[in-house]
């Protein structure tokens, strides 16, 4: 007899963003002419840019002829990749990361969700509140216990630093969703609290591209000694567009070490080389070859563009919301804004409010985590004439 993984039975039936596009689905299916704006998953509009195009068509023309046709990569990225990451993205920032640190992926949620794999079950994790569901629901899968780390307005989204031990603690600035990012002081104490409790602290980086404000930690190894307590995730979808593309990494440095049953250390960086070469083939030879544009200078001044865009349209939702008599968080360097709901209503009761009314898609707090009740996200990512006709709509049902 086959039997189930009994902790999927606990799980809410829908993944949070399948469960609004069938909701939407459904809307559109019973009302054909509804003009629906969609501003609920974090999807880019922006198409790729330029320098990213040219590369993928020359490693397509690559594949087409059998001198230089690729099939199976190395599991863990392309030398030229990690390579443009590590100086890119880290040693220009004065952090210095080493090639076999860098795993490349198929994206953040991916690695996000499967991290879980190389950590014991019996392990207490913190999750902030709100967050982004796959870290509730792929601990939930494993059964593993949760601690919830409320983030509020009071402590700025950041979350209260634990009085008790956590085995480990999972990070996401700027934050999805409430659009808050974390001070260099405030990530301190994060990495301060890990250490101290051999904690280990699971940081998403995915939106670090929208930090305008340079005082702002792009990266948790931008705190000294964060090597020795931090994993860190990065995903070119937001930051070059690359959704549907799929590229991200995971940098996994070679100190890092957590215990072993009997005491003893295991680095993690073997653990996830091993994880990854047994159950992942690599991100596409096409992918790697487009990521790699993205770190040229022309492709860094064509995606600067593309989230100044993007910025520029977060400005344009916050200030609607401030016309509503709303106080948004978020927008200033995170494609995310999150608000309370007019007059408290339920974040699900609102979701269909607006859907119905003004034909208007957001993402409702409640979905991730009961500290997002009466909350609502909207993304910045749709369209700039869009957004402002999506506002437009929104203020005349909300004033
Ligand atoms: C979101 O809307 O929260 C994100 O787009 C989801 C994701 O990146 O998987």
């Amino acid at each position: 007899m086959a039997i189930v993984n009994q902790n999927f039975l606990n799980l809410s039936g829908r993944y949070l963003f399948s469960e609004i596009t069938s909701k939407v689905n459904a809307f559109q299916k019973q009302n054909p002419e509804a003009d629906i704006i969609r501003m609920g998953i974090g999807d880019v509009s922006r198409p790729l840019v330029p320098k990213v195009i040219e590369a993928m068509h020359q490693a397509t023309q690559e594949c087409s002829c059998s001198a230089t046709f690729r099939g199976y990569g190395p599991e863990h990225g392309y030398s030229f990749l990690r390579q443009a990451i590590c100086s890119s993205d880290y040693k220009s920032r004065g952090i210095d990361i080493d090639e076999s640190e860098v795993f490349i992926s198929d994206g953040a949620k991916s690695d996000t969700g499967n991290i879980g794999d190389i950590l014991s079950c019996d392990n207490l994790i913190g999750i902030t509140d709100p967050v982004y569901p796959v870290y509730i629901d792929t601990n939930m899968m494993t059964g593993r216990k949760i601690q919830y780390i409320i983030c509020t307005p009071e402590n700025g989204f950041t979350g209260d630093i634990p009085s008790n031990k956590l085995d480990v603690v999972y990070l996401c600035y700027p934050n999805n969703p409430t659009g808050a990012v974390i001070t260099r002081e405030k990530l301190q104490k994060w990495v301060d609290y890990a250490l101290a409790n051999d904690c280990l602290l699971l940081f998403d980086g995915a939106y670090e591209a929208f930090i305008r404000d340079e005082s702002i930690p792009r990266s948790v190894y931008e705190i000294p000694e964060a090597k020795r307590c931090a994993i860190e995730f990065r995903s070119f979808s937001k930051t070059a567009g690359f959704t549907g593309i799929r590229c991200g990494y995971t940098v996994v440095p070679r100190e890092l070490s957590a215990a072993a049953k009997d005491g003893s250390r295991v680095f993690l960086n073997g653990l996830w080389e091993r994880r990854q070469s047994c159950k992942f083939n690599g991100a596409s030879y096409i992918s790697q070859r487009a990521a790699e544009a993205v770190y040229s200078p022309e492709g860094q001044a064509q995606i600067t563009a593309d989230i100044d865009a993007y910025l520029d349209t977060a400005k344009i939702i916050r200030a609607a919301m401030l016309e509503m008599g709303l106080n948004p968080t978020g927008g200033d360097n995170s494609p995310y804004i999150w608000s309370r709901t007019p007059n408290g209503m339920p974040s699900w009761e609102f979701f269909d409010y607006l859907l119905e009314k003004a034909g208007v898609v957001m993402t409702p707090g409640a979905g991730f985590g009961q500290a997002g009740e009466g909350w609502f996200r909207l993304t910045a990512f749709q369209q700039k004439d869009r957004t402002i006709e999506a506002m437009n709509r929104i203020i005349k049902y909300i004033k």
